[in-house]
């Protein structure tokens, strides 16, 4: 169990982060700053955590996280950089800002958050924990992106681990498809996750462990480390493995494309509806002026009738005078 510490966790409003959150919240003493872009879930979570909106991904944001957390703690014993985000998807495009964006929170905010908090401790005791993941050692089809920013976070922990000060401690976390919000962030169609696939809370209570132990890794998921050592030693295995999940995504393609067509098919019939719509109104109004001009007809008639009668009155009127 960790006790008596402060906690700036991030991510904490759901999933992994959630998890960590709920046992953090349990040690004795332990002071938490709970970050998301939205905590209205975990605005009143316990009496120790304090959950504050931030955006991880600008250097405004972390800069703010920094200084939230100082003027809470003083001193920030445990800083876990947690959130994070996926895409699923064939990568065939050239989109800047959305390979920028994943970039920014997965892999620009916990490496501006090292040196961060390595100025912060100066020279004091601390510990930063970072969820990478098993993507981030074994690429993945559909993930290309995602891959890659768990790639080079990963990178910069085994780099920085030869540099970093003696006082800090880095540990890493390595999950496998843990069922939370990840997949349907990952894409807004629902595909097949990739085999294990992990509860929640077995992930966080490993990391808990791991922080508490000084671990410099935690592979949640035992199979996963197995599989490794059994993919290095026969290539074979790791071939049939990823054969699956480029069959997954073949079907998860054929599925997004049935899902376009369904929705220029629904676009398409929804513009003809349209048109038959506007027909429709134009007809009416063709009708209703049609009956307008022939009232206004007969109403003109009407005056200018009572305008003869009115003429010949007064000039009967006149002649009688
Ligand atoms: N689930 C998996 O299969 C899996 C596997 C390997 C690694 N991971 C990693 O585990 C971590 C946690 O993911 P999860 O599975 O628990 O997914 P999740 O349920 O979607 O949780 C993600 C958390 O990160 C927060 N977040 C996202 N972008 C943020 C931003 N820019 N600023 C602040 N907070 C932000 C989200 O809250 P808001 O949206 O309100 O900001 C949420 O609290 C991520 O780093 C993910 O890459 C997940």
């Amino acid at each position: 169990m960790i006790d008596n510490k402060t906690i700036v966790l991030t991510g904490a409003s759901s999933g992994i982060g959630f998890e960590v959150l709920k046992l953090l919240a349990q040690g004795k003493g332990n002071r938490i700053l709970a970050v998301a872009r939205h905590v209205d879930n975990i605005k009143y979570f316990a009496d120790n955590v304090t959950a504050w909106p931030c955006d991880i991904s600008t250097q405004a944001g972390v800069d703010a996280l920094f200084r939230k957390a100082e003027e809470l703690f003083g001193i920030i014993d445990i800083f876990y950089a947690n959130a994070g985000f996926p895409y699923y998807e064939e990568f065939n495009y050239t989109d800047w800002d959305r390979i920028d964006a994943m970039f920014r929170t997965n892999t620009i905010s916990p490496i501006y958050t090292y040196a961060k908090y390595i100025a912060h401790l100066n020279g004091r005791a601390g510990i930063l924990a970072y969820t990478v993941s098993a993507i981030g050692e074994m690429a993945m089809p559909g993930y290309a992106i995602y891959s890659s920013s768990k790639f080079a976070l990963n990178g910069f922990q085994q780099a920085i681990r030869m540099e970093k000060p003696d006082n800090l401690q880095i540990t890493c976390l390595y999950p496998v498809a843990t069922d939370t919000n990840f997949f349907k962030v990952a894409n807004a169609v629902e595909f097949e996750k990739p085999f294990p696939v992990q509860k929640p809370s077995t992930v966080a209570k490993k990391m808990v462990k791991g922080i508490e132990e000084g671990a410099e890794r935690v592979s949640p998921c035992g199979l996963f480390g197995l599989s490794k050592v059994l993919m290095g030693a026969l290539p074979p295995v790791k071939t049939v493995y990823l054969n699956m999940e480029k069959a997954k995504l073949e079907r998860f393609k054929q599925k997004l494309s049935q899902y376009h067509n369904r929705l220029h098919a629904d676009a398409a019939a929804a513009v003809e509806h349209g048109r038959e719509l506007g027909s429709q109104i134009r007809e009416k109004n063709r009708e209703v002026v049609g009956e307008l001009e022939e009232r206004a007809e007969k109403v003109r008639g009407e005056i200018e009738e009572k305008a003869a009668k009115a003429r010949e009155e007064i000039k009967d009127r006149i002649h009688g005078v």
